[in-house]
């Protein structure tokens, strides 16, 4: 993956570094568009994964939307240049002010989590003359068989409207003047790689739908969500994700009406293995039980380990020594600044350069300036050619 040449511009860098390997992000968007490439299917990238400016703006060129969880990625979305009608706004608590800087930005759909809600953005939206469109976002009680704290289609879990909700909701629509229902929204989870959880999605949806359909109620869009996963341990044989077998399962389970879209919220699959985290070994140590490589990046760069005990694959691109057993720690004062216990690893020694792969998907966009840390930079191979 990293050549010579590469490694030794590494060299010259301040680390630790994000590095984005721009060739691995236009080759998974290719795959994403031909796989996709249907009528009636829109893709909105999740903006969450990675707001990084140079990643959003090769995403946008690529003619794909934005999908939006806060105000700020709003603005965010409408600076690169997203048109605000590819813009979507999902999130179970939108303030006040995040709504109306909704309304005022012209998006195409909010995509709604509870009656008070809906409340809200219809009183919010009054004084604007503009009817505002609006989505259900559904719980549909689908285990994504992910990371419980990644998983948010169970019913236990914040996400969504209840079916007690629904009920409330459906009989209040006829007073909500300022919106239009125009989309039926799911969002089951992320790092999702046991396909027969979107085969249950798709079921379920086609339930839902129908359900809908008898009450007279139709809609102009279905959104799926996002949540494909990406393989963090095989990384270099399989840095694109399967989507031929993903769009697949919804172009042969979903029941698609005539003149609806299909939208889909893709964030980790999009961007996760462009990315990588490159970090310079500070100290090697002898626990009792243990050896320690200390870097100098830590949970302030990628908090993914520690919050929710995520692999991701680690490699020293300095030596090619025998292998040791280590644990790989950052330098932040919490135990859980772990980034992989008990990791094989040539035998390593102090300034040796670690990459730390597939953190294209909720590194950057996710640091911390805990400890009072520096914002780390970030760089691009096309920079470093
Ligand atoms: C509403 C919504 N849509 C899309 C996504 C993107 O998910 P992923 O990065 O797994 O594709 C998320 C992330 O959890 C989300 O909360």
């Amino acid at each position: 993956m990293f050549n010579n040449k590469t490694i030794n511009k590494f060299r010259s860098l301040a680390t630790p570094f994000y590095y984005y390997d721009l060739e691995t992000l236009n080759d998974t968007l290719n795959s994403l568009l031909i796989n996709s490439d249907s009528d009636n299917f829109k893709i909105h990238y999740a903006l969450k994964a990675n707001a990084n400016n140079k990643i959003l703006e090769i995403i946008k060129h690529n003619g794909i939307g934005a999908d939006c969880v806060s105000g700020n990625e709003i603005k965010k979305a409408v600076e690169t240049g997203f048109n605000p009608s590819d813009i979507v706004f999902a999130g179970v608590g939108k303030s006040d002010e995040e709504i109306i800087t909704g309304i005022n930005t012209g998006i195409s759909c909010f995509n709604c989590e509870s009656l008070q809600e809906l409340q809200t953005i219809n009183e919010l939206a009054k004084g604007n003359n503009n009817i505002i469109n609006v989505a259900l976002r559904i719980n549909p009680n689908i285990d994504a068989k992910s990371h419980y704290y990644i998983t948010t289609g169970l019913k236990e879990n914040k996400f969504g409207i209840s079916q007690n909700e629904l009920n409330e909701i459906i009989n209040n629509l006829s007073n909500f003047n300022s919106l239009k229902l125009t989309g039926l929204h799911f969002h089951i989870g992320s790092q999702i790689t046991n396909f027969e959880v979107f085969k249950s999605l798709c079921i379920r949806i086609n339930e839902m739908q129908r359900w809908f359909t008898d009450m007279g109620i139709f809609f102009e869009h279905i959104n799926v969500g996002g949540g494909l996963g990406v393989d963090y341990v095989n990384v270099n044989k399989n840095p694109i994700p399967n989507f031929k077998e993903y769009f697949n399962i919804f172009k042969e389970l979903l029941e698609i009406h005539s003149g609806q879209s299909v939208y889909f919220e893709l964030g980790r699959s999009i961007v996760a293995n462009c990315g990588s985290l490159i970090s310079k070994v500070l100290y090697i140590k002898k626990g009792t039980t243990t050896k320690f490589v200390i870097l100098d990046a830590g949970m302030t760069e990628l908090i993914r380990p520690a919050l929710y005990q995520s692999y991701h694959k680690i490699e020293n691109l300095s030596s090619e020594g025998t292998k040791e057993i280590y644990d790989v720690v950052g330098p932040i004062c919490e135990t859980s600044d772990i980034f992989g216990k008990a990791v094989s690893l040539p035998f390593t020694h102090r300034d040796d350069l670690i990459v730390i792969r597939s953190t294209g998907a909720y590194g950057e966009v996710m640091s911390l300036s805990y400890n009072l840390r520096d914002k780390a930079k970030h760089h691009y191979s096309d920079e470093l050619k």
